[in-house]
């Protein structure tokens, strides 16, 4: 098949890209590099041996997508193009209700013009708010997000699933991420964020290289059993072969479907400092901080549909998504710099 992969040189995207290039499917990537770096195209090729097609291209022009689909006949959209940062969203909700939904309903249009009617939807976790039930099932009613990021997502999968009923040719797969780590084993490509890391993983990498001097743990007294907030952590690589089993389901018409894709299993803060020390041979020190806004105590999956349906289930562990992650880091300091 041929996939247009938006933000496919992003974090999730370019691993993805390389699972599709190596089972063989033809991609067009279109990024507007505003998170990501050009050479990540070099890297992925270099990786699978393969060549695709980069487009820079903002999802928000349409005369550029249009150009891009009039050059190339794609058959399904891996649609990851979005802007990400929680704390950006909550002091600058326009800027991100305009990339992530006025430009997703600007590809949705294209598409469709296009006669592409599958696509692929980056989801978050954090459409479940703080979730109803614990472990997290697809049936658990989507909350109130503490944020415009979260909402910008939530928004999208209500836009997505109209989109389908309003047009019974679409196919419509929403995967719902729980917290992507890692990194691909080569140790060329990973996570690389600007500036100081919002999250996790990436922060413990940057303590680990000598960038930052301890970690700030948010909180040790949620309900939980170290009082650390519990997560399911997800290797990116998982992540990404997740999407090659959406693409079977799409291309078996799927209708309208949501995945949680994660490993079903939590862990504490305090526990991936432990398991990453493990992985890594280094110490992490920490500092015990108030609870961050808008943080829940636990989040983590019931992926058993995702098994079930898709026929995907998540292989690696919390020593694979450390060991992964450390590797990446070590070996690239500066990230892609
Ligand atoms: P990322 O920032 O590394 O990748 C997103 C890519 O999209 C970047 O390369 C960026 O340059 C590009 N982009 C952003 N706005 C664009 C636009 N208007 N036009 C074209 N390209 C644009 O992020 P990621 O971690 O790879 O996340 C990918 C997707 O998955 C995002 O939609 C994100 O919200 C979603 N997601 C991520 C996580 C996570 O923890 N990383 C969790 C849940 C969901
Ligand atoms: C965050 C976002 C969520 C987004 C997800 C993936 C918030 C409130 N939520 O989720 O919308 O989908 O990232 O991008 O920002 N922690 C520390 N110290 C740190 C960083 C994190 O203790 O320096 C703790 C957090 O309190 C949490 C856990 O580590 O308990 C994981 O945090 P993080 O990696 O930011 O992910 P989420 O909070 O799950």
């Amino acid at each position: 098949m041929k996939i247009l992969v938006t933000g496919g040189l992003g974090y999730i995207g370019s691993h993805t890209v390389v699972e599709l290039l190596n089972i063989g499917h033809e991609v067009v990537v279109i990024d507007n590099l505003s998170n990501s770096k050009p050479k990540v195209k070099d890297i992925v090729e270099d990786i699978t041996g393969r060549k695709f097609d980069f487009y820079e291209c903002d999802i928000r022009d349409r005369e550029g997508l249009d150009k891009v689909l009039d050059a190339h006949k794609v058959d399904c959209c891996i649609h990851f193009a979005g802007l990400k940062a929680v704390g950006e969203s909550v002091r600058e909700p326009l800027k991100y209700y305009e990339n992530n939904i006025a430009g997703t309903v600007n590809l949705l249009k294209a598409l469709s013009a296009h006669n592409c009617k599958n696509i692929i939807f980056s989801s978050s976790a954090t459409v479940y708010g703080d979730p109803a039930e614990i472990p997290i099932t697809e049936e658990c009613p989507k909350g109130q997000c503490t944020n415009p990021y979260g909402w910008s997502k939530s928004m999208l999968e209500q836009i997505l699933s109209d989109t389908r009923n309003a047009d019974k040719e679409w196919n419509v797969v929403l995967l719902r991420y729980f917290n992507p780590i890692g990194a691909h084993p080569s140790g060329r490509m990973g996570e690389d964020p600007n500036g100081i890391p919002n999250n996790l993983m990436p922060y413990i990498t940057q303590v680990a290289i000598g960038k930052r001097e301890k970690l700030g743990v948010f909180g040790n007294d949620y309900d939980t059993p170290d009082g650390t907030g519990v997560r399911d952590y997800i290797h990116v690589v998982d992540l990404a072969k997740g999407h090659i089993k959406a693409l079977d389901a799409i291309s078996k018409n799927c209708g309208l479907e949501v995945y949680n894709l994660g490993t079903g299993r939590g862990y504490s803060v305090l526990e991936v400092v432990q398991n990453f020390e493990k992985a890594s041979g280094v110490k992490i020190p920490y500092e015990i901080m108030p609870r961050r806004a808008g943080d829940i105590a636990t989040c983590y999956s019931d992926p058993a549909k995702a098994e079930e349906k898709l026929g995907w289930k998540a292989e690696f562990g919390i020593f694979e998504m450390c060991r992964d992650s450390w590797n990446w880091q070590s070996k690239n300091p500066n990230g892609y710099e």
